[in-house]
């Protein structure tokens, strides 16, 4: 169990808040055009990510014990609901593998600025940096591995110990710090036009294509739809207020993926020669950037706060990758009887090894396509714009058609202890709007609307 209220919102925050927030969610609104993005983004947090959430929390806590168990226990005893178990042990794989890439990335940067690699260079050394490092065939998987190693280390101590402590210290301290960046990032010289990319829709730019992706990143940012916090769930206590802990995280989570955009994209457009469109190397060709632009006048200014900055989104990343580590542990110790240790180390190896071709994935295997997509990008898709969604709408239909309306509402409102309104509009989102939207997103990229017409 998580000792404390707090400790439980911070572990499912520390989840949440990640890369997610910081990498993946400038390098998605770069792509998707910006502003619109951004609005149809939040819609969906609101509309899905929330209700997914608490969705999550619920079973989870009703069980107490994993994620079988508990989609069983709250099924009323129908022994088919067992096999939801799976849904983490599957996602859990392939979202760790190739998130690790990404962490490993910036381990490595965090290295570099303890080594003061980043001072004197110019927006141009960095894009190219970042490019020779990533296309290697050994280094990145280097930093790989040793990410995997930690998440392991720290999965293996248990669920107080590790990962309630680590996150109650990480999380308020990278709040800060992002929020330091962001006045620097606007200072800059041509900060504004970074701003009107943000704030300013233009809905011409909106497709399919760009609301399944703001679906997916809503999904994936909050870290709903595989069961995670679902598994996190099983360590709540009783008197824990499911919806308010849910909206809690969901306002952290999207408060920092915002603070991100405006640190990315301000200085975007303050430096010559970067396009918002750049994708995964955005982030880490930009934020480099930003640190000698804003304190390259004082250089150890500039060393201090781009390693504190470095060494925080590594633990971001830590807190999140940890989660998934710990939701496929979590089967293996409950329904394999294996020791936790030996459960960790069996997933951390067979992850690392698909997080090779990953990582591959930006150098020499990156002609290498399944589906058009090379391994990294066919991960993400099948994990945020797939299984997320899939997984999530499964979890709506489960409790708002399967389960006893009793049991639920006992469940939402702590035993009749919290009376609040809001339980009858989550009730009828997770009955209603989110599986017709999560169905009119999935047959409009099918298609079934074209051939209607
Ligand atoms: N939400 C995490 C992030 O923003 C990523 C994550 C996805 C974590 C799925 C756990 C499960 O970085």
């Amino acid at each position: 169990m998580f000792a404390s209220k707090v400790g439980a919102v911070l572990a499912a925050a520390g989840s949440a808040v990640g890369l997610g927030n910081v990498w993946r969610f400038p390098t998605e609104t770069g792509t998707n055009g910006g502003a619109a993005f951004i609005l149809i983004y939040v819609l969906f947090m609101l509309l899905l990510g929330v209700p997914v959430m608490v969705t999550e929390f619920a079973i989870g806590r009703h069980g107490g014990e994993n994620v079988s168990q508990s989609f069983e226990k709250m099924s009323g005893g129908k022994r088919g609901w067992r096999w939801m178990g799976m849904l983490p042990v599957v996602s859990g794989f392939l979202v760790l593998s190739y998130y690790a890439v990404v962490a490993g990335w910036t381990l490595y940067y965090a290295y570099v600025a303890l080594l003061g690699g980043f001072e004197g260079k110019v927006p141009a050394e960095f894009a190219h940096d970042f490019v020779t490092f990533s296309a290697d065939s050994f280094r990145p998987v280097l930093w790989m591995f040793l990410i995997i190693a930690m998440t392991c280390g720290i999965v293996a101590l248990g669920v107080q110990k590790g990962i309630e402590r680590g996150a109650k210290v990480m999380m308020p301290l990278l709040f800060i710090s992002i929020l330091v960046l962001v006045g620097c990032s606007l200072s800059l010289p041509g900060a504004s036009k970074g701003l009107t990319f943000l704030f300013q829709p233009d809905f011409s730019k909106v497709n399919g294509s760009v609301v399944l992706s703001a679906m997916g990143q809503a999904f994936f940012s909050l870290s709903v739809g595989l069961g995670c916090l679902c598994t996190y769930a099983c360590y709540f206590r009783k008197d824990i207020d499911l919806m308010k802990n849910g909206l809690s995280v969901a306002s952290i989570d999207t408060m920092v993926a915002l603070m991100s955009g405006l640190i990315i994209f301000p200085a975007v457009y303050s430096i010559s020669g970067l396009q918002p469109d750049a994708g995964p190397s955005l982030v880490f060709v930009t934020l480099p950037n930003v640190f000698q632009h804003v304190f390259g006048g004082i250089p150890w200014l500039a060393y201090i706060f781009s390693l504190v900055f470095y060494l925080l989104l590594v633990m971001a990343a830590l807190t999140s990758s940890i989660s998934m580590l710990e939701m496929v542990t979590a089967y293996f110790h409950a329904n394999l009887h294996m020791s936790r240790p030996m459960a960790a180390v069996l997933v951390s190896v067979v992850s690392a090894i698909l997080g090779i071709f990953c990582s591959w994935s930006f150098g020499d295997w990156k002609d290498v396509t399944l589906f058009g997509m090379d391994f990294f990008d066919l991960f993400d898709f099948l994990v945020a714009k797939l299984i997320m969604p899939v997984g999530g709408v499964l979890m709506c239909v489960f409790l708002g058609w399967v389960v006893d309306e009793r049991v639920l509402r006992a469940e939402i409102t702590n035993q009749g202890a919290i009376k609040s309104p809001l339980y009858a509009v989550y009730r009828f989102i997770i009955r209603y709007v989110a599986p017709l939207c999560i169905f009119f997103i999935f047959a409009n990229e099918l298609g079934l609307f074209g051939l209607l017409k």
